[in-house]
């Protein structure tokens, strides 16, 4: 009985090693796309960790301007879009963590949102941020900047009824 016991102690430690990867064997982004008024070509960056389970979008032209003369509300966007491989008995969702934003204003209101969705039957994830900021009055002054954005994967595995979140 005893000689059972121990053996089984190495056995369910080299198991939960093998639970703790963060990604499922086969998983990979394939392509990454960007476009929208927050983000135009070449500036914007999006890193992923080595074993792509997550990803910070680096923004260097995402803000928005309110003042006296300018339109309102003035509003920006950007969607970040993956393009993967996703192994048989799992589904793939984003779940953004993180936002690093800089508001500075005097009479606005607004703010940002991200949203996240799954299209392409599983095998495409798009991230959209938005900022928008509005003028309470005609002496409304006021910015928004979005610095970065960072997201991590979600796997589920509906072929093993568990859900693994990391
Ligand atoms: C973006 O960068 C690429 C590579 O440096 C360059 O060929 C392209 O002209 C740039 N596009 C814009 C709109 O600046
Ligand atoms: C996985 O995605 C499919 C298609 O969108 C959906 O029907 C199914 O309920 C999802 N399963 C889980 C466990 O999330």
């Amino acid at each position: 009985m005893l000689k059972t016991f121990t053996f089984f102690i190495p056995f369910a430690l080299a198991a939960s090693c093998i639970v703790a990867r963060n990604t499922p064997e086969g998983f990979a982004v394939t392509n990454t796309n960007y476009h929208g008024s927050g983000c135009p070509p070449n500036s914007t960056l999006v890193s992923f960790t080595p074993d792509s389970s997550a990803f910070i979008i680096v923004y260097e032209a995402f803000g928005v301007n309110i003042a006296p003369g300018l339109p309102s509300p003035n509003s920006k966007t950007c969607t970040v879009t993956l393009d993967l491989a996703v192994p048989t008995g799992y589904n793939v969702s984003l779940a953004p963590v993180n936002t690093e934003t800089f508001r500075q204003d005097d009479g606005a209101t607004g703010g940002f949102d991200v949203n996240s969705v799954v299209t392409g039957a599983g095998t495409q994830l798009e991230l959209t941020t938005t900022a928008v900021l509005m003028a309470k009055d005609s002496t409304s002054t006021g910015m928004l900047v979005v610095d970065s954005v960072d997201v991590v994967s979600r796997f589920s595995s509906f072929a093993l009824l568990k859900h693994i979140q990391f």
